[in-house]
């Protein structure tokens, strides 16, 4: 029995170091996978990325199901090509990856769902885009849309940063892109108060199996300070999510979502995340929808996970996942994740890594931005490692985290201090 999982981040890492505890599984393919995939046993990286030379390893190699790490590869229609080859992949189509890879798409479609989120509009043209923005006032959200979309997300607490914002993501004149589109759009939100939390489900079309709930931590520095990341860290589960929380969130946003995607031809299928913006009050937003699995959240989710992921996903492919539950450890998992020098910018590369620990029960360093270069393990992204570790509580779980990284070198290595601080403090 053979599995394909894509990618190479820390995410893929623990998906797969996950799958390998399968009874009776003969071996896991990461693609491209890191140089951590590279070191565990049951672990074996290709390296192919075209998305036909997959399908073909993966009707060569017989393998069994296959599973798509990053959105790249979804939005660009994966899932669409391994199932018209009569191949077992779990993703979302390349039309229904577009609740992430479509800003516009996602508003437009919790709109027509009523499915809880910021009021928002859409802009091709500097002017209409900038007088929106006078009549709303600060702060206010704006983000990219289209092939804007890289430029990211400004949260404008100025109608000066407001204005800026517009100018950087929007060409001066609008240019045309095919069947009357434009090719650079914006989205403006209304600003939403709260706390972060993200929410992950397994989807089959129709079912929805939740996955724990976790939290992550997007800034650089300590105290939530500097410039947005893809995460410099996560635990689970998130204690702002209590069982309240949660079911209006299944209620009010996922349940929606998955009957409103089934409802317009689009069924999705595949990990679905939801990252909510929760109110004092306790009411839930959408602030987006990524049709993944988060990284860095999928470390601690994978080493609570107690049940067998394979047979999850395979209920999760044949449309069954109304069948069975995922059972969770007990215990608090959290990852930090160690950066290369220069990230979020342009990181610096190449750095040897040394002290990397030996996994036990209750600690795994995953791999993100690593290779294997003769013998030795470099850096080679902005997100080096996730050194996740499970504790009786938080507090616990951090401290083993701090320890680990102490043996932990390269040059420039950069980290939080402070990964969880949301969770002490509740
Ligand atoms: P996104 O790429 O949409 O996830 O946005 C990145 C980050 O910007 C989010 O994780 C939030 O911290 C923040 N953000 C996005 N939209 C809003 C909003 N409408 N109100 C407040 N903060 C937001
Ligand atoms: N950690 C946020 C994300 O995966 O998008």
């Amino acid at each position: 029995m053979k599995l394909l999982v894509i990618g190479s981040g820390g995410r893929e890492h623990a998906l797969a170091w996950r799958l390998a505890k399968t009874p009776g599984l003969q071996r896991i393919f990461v693609a491209p996978g890191n140089a951590g995939t590279a070191r565990e046993r049951e672990l074996e990286n290709v390296n192919i990325t075209d998305p036909r030379a997959l399908a073909d390893f993966a009707e060569q190699e017989h393998v069994l199901l296959t599973v798509v790490g990053p959105e790249a590869p979804l939005a660009d229609g994966i899932v669409n090509l391994f199932r018209a080859r009569g191949l077992r992949i779990f993703g979302p189509t390349k039309e229904a990856a577009q609740l992430e890879s479509s800003k516009d798409f996602a508003k437009r479609f919790m709109a027509r769902h009523n499915i809880p989120t910021a009021r928002f509009a859409t802009f091709a043209e500097r002017a209409s885009a900038h007088a929106y923005i006078d009549r709303h006032g600060a702060p206010i959200v704006i983000k990219a849309d289209g092939l804007a979309a890289g430029k990211g997300v400004v949260v404008a607490m100025s109608l000066k940063e407001a204005h800026a914002a517009i100018d950087t993501m929007l060409p001066e004149k609008c240019v045309a892109g095919p069947g009357g589109t434009t090719v650079a759009r914006v989205v403006i939100e209304e600003y939403l108060e709260g706390e972060e939390a993200s929410f992950i489900v397994m989807v089959d079309g129709k079912n929805v199996l939740p996955l724990a709930s976790s939290q992550d931590h997007k800034r650089i520095g300590d105290g939530d300070t500097g410039p947005n990341t893809g995460g410099m860290g996560a635990y689970s589960p998130a204690p702002v999510v209590t069982p309240e929380v949660h079911a209006r969130t299944m209620r009010e946003i996922i349940l929606p979502t998955v009957r409103g995607m089934a409802a317009d031809g689009i069924p999705y299928t595949g990990f679905l995340y939801a990252g909510l913006m929760i109110s004092k009050d306790g009411a839930v937003r959408t602030v987006e929808f990524n049709c993944r699995l988060g990284d860095p959240e999928t470390q601690p989710i994978m080493m609570r996970l107690k049940s067998d992921l394979l047979t999850l996903l395979e209920h999760a492919v044949a449309g069954r996942l109304n069948e069975v539950e995922a059972s969770w450890d007990r215990r608090v998992a959290l990852g930090v994740v160690l950066a290369a020098a220069n990230y979020p910018g342009k990181p610096r590369t190449g750095d040897r890594i040394t002290g990397l620990p030996k996994g036990s029960d209750d600690s795994h360093v995953f791999h993100a931005g690593t290779t294997d270069t003769d013998g030795l393990v470099l850096t080679s992204g902005g997100r080096v490692l996730c050194v996740t570790t499970l504790g009786d509580n938080i507090k616990q779980a951090q401290k083993l985290a701090y320890d680990t990284i102490v043996g932990i070198h390269f040059d420039g290595m950069q980290y939080r201090h402070d990964i969880g601080h949301r969770a002490l403090s509740r």
